[in-house]
């Protein structure tokens, strides 16, 4: 029992050294002792990852909505589930029980089987941040249907596209959604997206904005009466531990978004054991997650690891900046909240303002800092802990990914001394390796290095739908017989691992994971583009902006223009997060004698580091850098 609480540094080593040592025994104690199992598994642990494959708790029967919402029943019906803040600062938040999240959990995963909902079958969602959004993820799950959640953010475009890759039969979405002042037409971007979906049969509407839109007879249906009208009960589908969870798209270095896929077992076990641990979350806490349910970290540490624990989530629908920038901070004080979970991205953007905005709020109440989604540099992260913490409150730097479902690496609050920009250890079961360029194992500290995983964990993704071989190339074939993660690290004296970043075509722009092949590719659909290459530049409050390098069929008059439309175009395919900062009509792209871009150097030369370039020997027109470094930018 003791094992599923890690309450000092000495317990942490002992644990890590036993989930090293018999990750076996070590995850079937944590699965055992603290979750619903309607069948104990077979099997801990089949894995190979030259394959690759791997399946934790084979032969495990259980539902994770039972763990999430059930189970809690007999002893806090009654307690907070989600809590709810929306947009509007004037409007009440509401407090969601667990007895009320079960009967709305229940009535929706109903509506999804009058429509012909079924265990296996794909349903996209996207939605804003309202209790529909957790609500409908929980009921895709009570049925076995496989949930998508989709960003409400993303482009019309980049909605059909997720929707035709999983072959949804069903989008759930609103009306509108509420971002600050503004009001956005989700729906009208839905129909758009389904002119390209044909196999899509039906979309459930939540009302939000009271917006006047089309609904199409016999595919478009309103969602409130058809929940009025639903029983209010529903029995859990009774699922294998394997049993696919969700679908969660993430942007690759290449081509189309990749859809992670998620099992149900393991998934359920690491997300509740890591919320558990890197948040010190005790009953009656108020834990806050400023994530959106679109992104893993809302998946994982919104909706299943907090309520798995019988946890009180906040889930809040706007933004930070509305109707000023002290929202998140009089939200902070209003609800009393004890833990609190955001991105580098809102807290650079908040450090620019006035400390009058958090000084003039009671943040006493906070126990637990957490930072994800991209490296916390150190003003940052100093910020945070001197203004928000009052440098008593630890902040955890938890790096993890879709592809992991959890938090590989991170402090535990109050056990590991915290140290800035460093996520310092592996959480149990998690065995880093740095690598070489030689495809070697660095041992010891002070290195640096690829980061790999080298051995299972329950939550890791199981492969890409539709598409397992693309899964083993992007994350085994680096490194053989290792999970290769995109990032770089390092490791200290102390052996504390500090994450510097993608290694590969990935830019984090506010913390949103951007290909870049999919930009180029919209802004090559440009009539007038002959080539383009996009690459990350710093930025003070984004972490990375986007900086494109284009070069043109024939020369333009209105380059103004011609830019503005290649934005609109990024816009229309991927969404305005990908939009470029900086665009640059240039001559020539530098290229190897093979053809491939240099963009190491173009990456310099955007980040106006031009005084050591590198070698450039062996470009096929070495001339091409002194011309993109002499040329005006637009
Ligand atoms: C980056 C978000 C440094 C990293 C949960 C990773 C981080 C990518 C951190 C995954 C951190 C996330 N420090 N970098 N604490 N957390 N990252 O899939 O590059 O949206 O590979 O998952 O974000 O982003 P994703």
């Amino acid at each position: 029992m003791s094992q599923y609480h890690i309450q000092s540094l000495e317990a942490y080593f002992k644990v890590y050294r036993e989930s090293v040592n018999r990750p076996e025994e070590f995850w079937s104690g944590i699965a055992q002792d603290h979750f619903l199992w309607h069948k104990k598994w077979d099997r801990v642990l089949a894995w190979d990852f030259e394959k690759p494959e791997v399946r934790w708790f084979e032969g495990a029967k259980l539902n994770i909505t039972e763990n999430c919402i059930d189970r809690h029943l007999s002893t806090k019906a009654d307690e907070t589930a989600i809590l709810f803040v929306p947009n509007d600062p004037n409007g009440e938040a509401e407090k969601i029980s667990y007895r009320n999240l079960h009967e709305r959990v229940c009535r929706f995963a109903n509506v999804l089987k009058n429509h012909g909902i079924k265990k296996g079958d794909r349903v996209i969602i996207y939605l804003p941040m309202i209790p529909e959004l957790a609500v409908s993820v929980l009921a895709c799950a009570r049925i076995g249907a496989i949930h998508s959640v989709v960003f409400a953010g993303f482009s019309a475009t980049a909605l059909s596209t997720r929707i035709n890759d999983c072959d949804a039969k069903m989008v759930i979405t609103s009306d509108g959604s509420y971002r600050g002042s503004k009001t956005i037409d989700l729906k009208g971007i839905v129909d758009q997206a389904l002119d390209d979906c044909p196999a899509v049969q039906s979309v459930l509407v939540a009302q939000r904005i009271h917006s006047d839109i089309h609904m199409q007879e016999g595919r478009d249906h309103w969602l409130a009466p058809e929940l009025a009208a639903a029983s209010s009960s529903c029995e859990p589908e009774i699922m294998d531990a394997e049993d696919p969870l969700f679908i969660l798209y993430t942007s690759g270095s290449t081509g189309k978004p990749k859809g992670m896929l998620h099992s149900t077992a393991g998934y359920m076990v690491y997300t509740a054991y890591t919320f558990k641990n890197c948040f010190q979350y005790e009953e009656g806490d108020i834990y806050w997650c400023t994530a959106d349910i679109g992104w893993i970290t809302g998946h994982s540490y919104i909706v299943y690891g907090p309520l798995a624990n019988g946890a009180t989530t906040l889930m809040y629908e706007g933004v930070p900046s509305h109707p000023d920038c002290s929202r998140f901070w009089q939200i902070v004080e209003e609800h009393k909240v004890n833990q609190f979970y955001t991105a580098p991205t809102a807290i650079r953007a908040l450090a620019k303002e006035s400390l009058d905005f958090v000084n003039k709020h009671d943040l006493s109440s906070l126990k637990v800092l957490g930072s994800v989604g991209e490296p916390i540099n150190e003003e940052a992260w100093h910020w945070y802990n001197d203004h928000i913490g009052k440098k008593n409150t630890p902040i955890i730097d938890s790096w993890w990914q879709t592809e992991t479902g959890g938090i590989l690496i991170s402090p535990i609050p109050y056990v590991t001394p915290t140290k800035p920009t460093f996520a310092t250890l592996p959480m149990p079961g998690i065995q880093p390796a740095l690598m070489d360029e030689n495809g070697q194992e660095i041992h010891g500290n002070q290195v640096q290095g690829r980061l790999c995983i080298k051995y299972p964990w329950p939550s890791i993704a199981r492969t890409i739908w539709g598409d397992h071989l693309r899964y083993k190339d992007t994350y085994f074939s680096a490194f053989a017989g290792k999970y290769f993660t995109g990032d770089g690290a390092l490791r200290d004296e102390t052996g504390y691992y500090r994450i510097t970043g993608r290694v590969d075509d990935v830019i984090i722009v506010s913390g949103h994971n951007l290909g870049t092949a999919p930009i180029e590719d919209a802004i090559n659909a440009h009539p007038q583009v002959a080539e383009s290459a996009i690459v990350g530049y710093p930025h003070d409050i984004k972490g990375n902006a986007l900086y494109g390098y284009v070069t043109l069929k024939s020369p333009v008059e209105n380059q103004e223009n011609l830019c503005r439309e290649i934005n609109q175009l990024i816009s229309q395919q991927i969404g305005p997060i990908a939009k470029l900062d900086k665009i640059q009509i240039t001559q020539g792209l530098p290229k190897t004698r093979s053809g491939k871009i240099m963009r190491r150097i173009l990456r310099k030369i955007a980040s106006n580091e031009t005084d050591n370039l590198g070698d450039i020997s062996t470009l096929l027109d070495p001339e091409v850098v002194k011309s993109i470094m002499d040329e005006a930018l637009v």
